[in-house]
């Protein structure tokens, strides 16, 4: 590896503006090229279904950098322009300009796109799929307007969409395939906790169903649903998962799964290639597995984790994954994976609106969901990076000090 290198970053989000910050900081002074299909400049997703829906945040605040600090960092931005091939005999990237370019090493970056929903009627006008922030503009552009929501998929999308609309006075409906909401990443006390929330502040809540198709009905929209309802909405939004983009990656021959597999150094089966952020089927050393998480923490930590491989000094990846969700005045933060729990304790009441949940696997600590208790979340980030387990009793009283079981020093 060498300073020198040309690298070439394909995905202009979060994870590929900072892996050419960090390259930069950390004294790499060969030519960086990023390369990403949306127009706009890198930007900050997480506020697309909270405040910049509510119009508190506009698109400009949404930039991850002013232009003037990316213009310092000598990065050749290609945006608006979609990388078509990867010719890793030629060491090339074909673009959809007809451009060539070629690299040292290269970086896929590329993220994922929204699940469509598989139901006739989800190209209407007024149904909206959520995930950049075209996506998003078009979401607040016809919000104002409309009386009755409906949120198809009860994720941190869904939710987070109808906590906003709640907020603007919308009627709102969520429409969840599973029975309760979050299931793909919470235990069903969370999951109780948020319905009993939303229905306080008034959504209409239906789980176990599944949305049949979509028409139009004068003005308005009708959703139909598999239990013989029809919602009547002016506007659709649809939050029901995420798919990565690897299409570039398995048609150059890289090794895929569920994202582009990669090591602990962000590697591919090709050492001129590596992965990162959402996109990245990737090894953690801390957790000692596998997997692909959509997250801010994960793009950031995995792009410095890259440039150390680029830079010629790999460091294995072990961060403590984290994650977040914002609905009303709820604030749940989540720490640690809690894939392979096989118990879950409680601590704290939810009645009192602040509670933490810990997952386990035997008695070793995997996870925690903190539900406006911020010191609990920060304390078993300490925890779980430290590899120091919580004894579930202990866990159990609200009263226990975590900090206690801290490492000194
Ligand atoms: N109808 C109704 N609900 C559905 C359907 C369907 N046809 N298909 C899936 N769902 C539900 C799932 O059961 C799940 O509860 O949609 C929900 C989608 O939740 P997530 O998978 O968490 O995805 P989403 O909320 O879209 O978030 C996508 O953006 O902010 C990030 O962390 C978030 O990485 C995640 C991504």
């Amino acid at each position: 590896m060498s300073v020198t290198h040309r690298i070439v970053v394909v995905g202009a989000g979060q994870a590929g503006l900072q892996l050419c910050e960090t390259l930069r900081r950390s004294g790499h002074t060969g030519p960086l090229v990023l390369v990403g299909d949306e127009p706009h400049l890198p930007y900050q997703r997480p506020p697309l279904s909270k405040k910049f829906l509510t119009g508190e945040l506009d698109a400009v605040r949404l930039a991850l950098r002013p232009a003037e600090q990316l213009a310092k960092l000598d990065v050749a931005l290609k945006l608006g322009t979609a990388v078509l091939a990867i010719h890793r005999d030629a060491h090339e990237v074909a673009l959809a300009d007809g451009e060539r370019l070629g690299y040292d090493r290269l970086v896929l970056a590329t993220g994922t796109r929204v699940r469509r929903l598989p139901a006739p009627g989800a190209a209407l006008d007024g149904v909206c799929h959520l995930r950049g922030l075209d996506d998003a503009q078009a979401i607040r552009d016809r919000l104002g307007a409309a009386r009755r929501l409906v949120v198809i998929g009860g994720g941190f999308i869904g939710l987070e969409v109808a906590a906003v609309a709640r907020g603007l006075g919308k009627d709102v409906t969520i429409v969840e395939a599973q029975n309760r909401l979050m299931p793909r990443v919470v235990a069903p006390l969370v999951s109780e906790h948020y319905a009993r929330v939303h229905a306080g502040h008034g959504v209409h809540i239906h789980l176990n169903t599944q949305v049949e198709g979509i028409v139009r009905a004068g003005e308005a929209l009708a959703v139909a649903l598999d239990d013989g309802a029809s919602l009547p909405a002016d506007l659709v939004v649809v939050g029901i998962g995420v798919v990565p983009n690897v299409e570039l990656a398995r048609e150059a021959g890289l090794h895929c799964e569920n994202g582009i597999v990669v090591d602990e150094y962000a590697q591919s089966s090709d050492p001129a290639v590596l992965a990162i952020g959402d996109v990245a089927w990737h090894r953690n050393v801390l957790l000692g597995t596998s997997h692909r998480l959509e997250s801010v923490q994960h793009a950031v930590d995995q792009a410095k984790n890259a440039a150390a491989t680029l830079l010629g000094k790999p460091v294995p990846y072990a961060p403590v994954p984290w994650f977040w969700s914002d609905q009303y005045d709820l604030k749940l933060q989540m720490a640690g994976i809690n894939r392979g729990h096989d118990s879950v304790v409680l601590r704290g009441t939810p009645d009192s609106g602040a509670f933490s949940v810990c997952y386990y696997e035997g008695t070793r600590l995997l996870a925690m969901d903190s539900i406006n208790q911020p010191l609990d979340h920060m304390l078993a980030r300490k925890l779980l990076a430290a590899g120091v387990t919580v004894p579930p009793t202990a866990a159990a009283d609200p009263e226990f000090e975590l900090k206690t079981l801290l490492p000194a020093g």
